[in-house]
């Protein structure tokens, strides 16, 4: 490093002990620690800290950078559009980058999910499911349909109306009360099965049983209190939970069966992690809304929306009926122009052959468990997770993970799963 690279590292840590407040994470490394790692450069899967060293990003920012850091195309389509129009908002105007976009995402997206309404990250688009749950059952005349349910230690934002979606109390318990209404089941973690109270069978059984839970629970609450059901196609919180086949077939039925809707959070899973464009796609089941972010963009400037059935979409498309929603940056021109950009990168390099990439990194994954203290390998597409434990036995899971279940709770560094409850111990390096 030379001596301008540490002067400026030095300033660099200096300005952001002083006022940069990081997210999820201990103010004291930047005080009482060596110091927040600064990355200053990407290039394709690489990133560089501010002292030079080069790293892998394998989760791709935060799930995020699915095409690459350093893509020429799409840093110019951001800059042509800011050249054009730089911003205007969706409050009552449109702009053709928003509305070619929503035509694409409508095209993209399975079945009658047809309309799109954009927000700026995943927070905001799960936000948005519940609301329009909520307004929907209005206009059906089922106003007390308000309810949610989602899964234990799954990760659905943090704004109030989504930290009731999310299945983690232990980050809700310092903002109770959280939006009332939000209730959990079992996820589909079939290695601590035993632990949600399965009596034992194989991963389809278990399946079911799981998604029995959400009929028992509606039931308990009572169906006409219950407006939506919140589920990742591969649950990432708590470390990458695919669901067994006929689990989502079975939730489908039920939720068919007692008028609830079914939000597939795919905020992680769309646009090329699963292999196909959307999660649902690829456990083949379909949602009445669809919640996108991250790689919608690849990070080139942030974005998020829900895509929205017909039926749902419906009552809103006459007379006076509005939804009385929105963000100032939804949709915003230089997000959609780098959407655009990224989509057709995707399409070029062919989001759907990814699937045939796939089965080699599945391979290799499941080699894992040879390992002795690996005590589980699951995930699906290019999210995978392990549970590190003293018995290879998936009855006898190890004790000695985080509350969150979490891989890499385990060690020193840095978990960065979002929903990791696990803190470091020393500075945290990506
Ligand atoms: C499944 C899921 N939903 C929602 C969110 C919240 O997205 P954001 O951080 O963009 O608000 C996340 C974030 O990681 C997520 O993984």
């Amino acid at each position: 490093m030379t001596l301008h690279e540490i002067d400026l590292q030095s300033d660099l840590q200096t300005k952001a002990r002083d006022h940069l407040w990081m997210h999820f994470a201990r103010q004291s490394v930047m005080t009482e620690g060596p110091g927040v790692p600064i990355i200053v450069k990407g290039e394709g899967h690489h990133i560089w800290d501010a002292a030079g060293k080069r790293y892998i990003d394998g989760l791709a920012g935060l799930f995020v950078v699915n095409a690459g850091h350093g893509r020429r195309r799409i840093a110019q389509a951001a800059a042509k559009q800011a050249e054009e129009l730089a911003f205007f908002p969706l409050w009552s105007y449109a702009h053709p980058a928003a509305i070619e976009l929503a035509d694409r995402i409508a095209h993209l997206a399975p079945g009658d999910l047809n309309h799109v309404f954009f927000s700026t990250g995943g927070g905001e688009a799960v936000e948005t499911a519940f609301k329009l749950a909520k307004q929907y059952w209005k206009t059906q005349g089922k106003p007390t349909k308000h309810k949610v349910i989602s899964r234990a230690i799954a990760y659905h934002g943090t704004t109030q109306g989504a930290l009731a979606i999310t299945g983690l109390p232990v980050m809700k318990h310092m903002f109770e009360p959280v939006t009332p209404g939000g209730f959990r089941v079992p996820n589909t973690n079939y290695y601590r099965a035993a632990e949600s109270g399965f009596g034992g069978g194989t991963p389809e059984e278990f399946g079911l049983w799981a998604a029995d839970r959400i009929e028992q629970m509606i039931q308990f609450e009572g169906p006409e209190t219950v407006a939506a059901v919140f589920l990742e196609p591969v649950q990432n919180a708590g470390g990458c939970f695919p669901a067994p086949a006929g689990y989502f077939q079975r939730v489908r039925e039920i939720c068919d069966k007692y008028d609830v809707l079914l939000v597939s959070d795919e905020v992680i899973c769309a646009f090329g992690r699963l292999g196909y464009y959307f999660g649902a796609e690829a456990y083949g089941y379909q949602p009445d809304m669809i919640t996108f972010a991250k790689a919608v963009t690849s990070g080139y400037s942030p974005l998020g929306g829900t895509i929205v059935s017909d039926r749902v979409y419906e009552p809103f498309a006459h007379g006076d009926a509005s939804f009385p929603h929105g963000y100032t940056f939804g949709g915003h021109p230089v997000s959609s122009a780098v959407a655009m950009e990224n989509l057709d990168g995707s399409r070029r390099r062919g989001v759907r052959d990814v699937p045939y990439e796939l089965p080699r990194l599945r391979l290799t994954a499941r080699e894992a468990p040879r390992l002795p203290i690996v005590g589980d390998v699951r995930g699906d597409g290019t999210s995978w997770a392990s549970n590190s434990s003293r018995t290879r036995s998936p009855r006898r899971p190890s004790t000695t993970t985080s509350p969150s279940g979490c891989c890499a709770a385990s060690s020193r560094r840095r978990c960065t799963t979002p929903a990791c409850t696990a803190v470091p111990t020393t500075a945290a390096t990506p």
